[in-house]
């Protein structure tokens, strides 16, 4: 399917993070994240841990100021957003996070915490209550009999499909994961994805979805980003991606997924080297010190994001110099 601009329902532009560390040190936590999410369609973002994806989400919910860029949802820059324009926008965009129980008021019972935002936003009346809850309790194919139970009673899977629902109970236009099931074990997070992908079909939802687990975002985005240390490296169609991606940290995490499946006897090539920290990234490309193409001008200037193809754009030299 083609799509046009006017699909896309969310488009990040040069956002940027840096925060002030204790010491009065700059951390740039997002250089520049360019990333268009369409609508009806799941965008995935992956990386290492503390490459920077949560900080990016966190600015996209406004739950964390933005530095510089601008996040455009329907023509208006929700990162200018005042107090309360935020707050009217939570009906649109809602989240999901990784640590249900933590979200939860423990001393509330699971059809109050499945109401509230309904009761916040004036969308709901007392009487209906029972009512609503049941639904949304059914929508993510949990039984009724939780209704009165509190957070303790219920398993991880089960509280992350009350997340699920808590979220989805407003009708908002687009759902974020934040690593929404990586502390759950296997089999339930398959579940999980399973009911994701039930309503996302159903509500013509627009996802983005963020985990450092490659495997999990492939199989459940269209589209990814592969970020390394606050930048976007590659932009890719997730089905294709081993087929056609480019930068050599996404090929690197490929090789190291998909080695350790096979007996293949190609040569592997695993990741040498650490990260390096936030408060080092080296001078030109992020990714130099590990990169075993690097060249002269790779420790000297960034390279920029830039469209190979319809739909995929990569940040490396190697690329743009053909
Ligand atoms: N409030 C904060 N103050 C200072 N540094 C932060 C803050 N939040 C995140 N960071 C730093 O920003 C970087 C990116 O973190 P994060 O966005 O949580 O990464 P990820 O979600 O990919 O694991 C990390 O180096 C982290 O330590
Ligand atoms: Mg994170």
């Amino acid at each position: 399917m083609e799509f046009n601009d006017r699909d896309i329902i969310l488009q990040a532009k040069d956002v940027t993070k840096i925060f002030k560390t204790q010491n009065n040190k700059s951390l740039t936590a997002c250089d520049k994240i360019n990333i268009d999410l369409k609508r009806g369609r799941c965008f995935g973002i992956v990386g290492e841990s503390g490459c920077g994806k949560s900080t990016f989400v966190r600015m996209v919910m406004n739950l964390e100021n933005i530095t510089s860029g601008s996040i455009i949802y329907k023509g208006q820059d929700i990162s200018k957003f005042n107090k309360n324009e935020v707050w009217l926008n939570r009906k649109n965009i809602q989240m999901i996070f990784q640590d249900a129980m933590s979200a939860f008021n423990p001393k509330m019972k699971i059809i109050d915490i499945l109401t509230e935002p309904l009761f916040n936003f004036g969308l709901l009346e007392k009487k209906f209550k029972y009512e609503k809850a049941k639904e949304l309790l059914n929508m993510v194919e949990l039984s009724e009999e939780y209704l009165e139970s509190y957070p303790h009673n219920l398993s991880g899977g089960q509280l992350q499909r009350i997340g699920i629902a808590r979220a989805i109970s407003l009708e908002p236009e687009i759902l974020i994961c934040d690593e929404a099931t990586s502390a759950l074990d296997v089999s339930v997070q398959s579940s999980i994805i399973k009911l994701l992908r039930k309503l996302q079909r159903e509500r013509n939802l627009s996802i983005l979805f963020i985990c450092h687990d490659l495997m999990l975002v492939k199989s459940f985005s269209q589209e990814l980003a592969v970020m390394y240390l606050g930048n976007v490296v590659e932009v890719i169609d997730s089905e294709k991606m081993q087929e056609i991606a480019l930068h050599p940290y996404t090929k690197a995490l490929l090789n190291a997924v998909f080695t350790l499946n096979t007996f293949s006897e190609n040569k592997v090539k695993l990741l040498s080297g650490e990260v390096p920290s936030h408060l080092d990234v080296p001078q030109g490309c992020p990714f130099v010190n590990r990169c075993e193409y690097a060249m002269e001008i790779c420790k000297k200037e960034k390279p920029l994001l830039k469209e190979v193809a319809p739909d995929h754009k990569v940040a490396c030299h190697l690329i743009s110099r053909k």
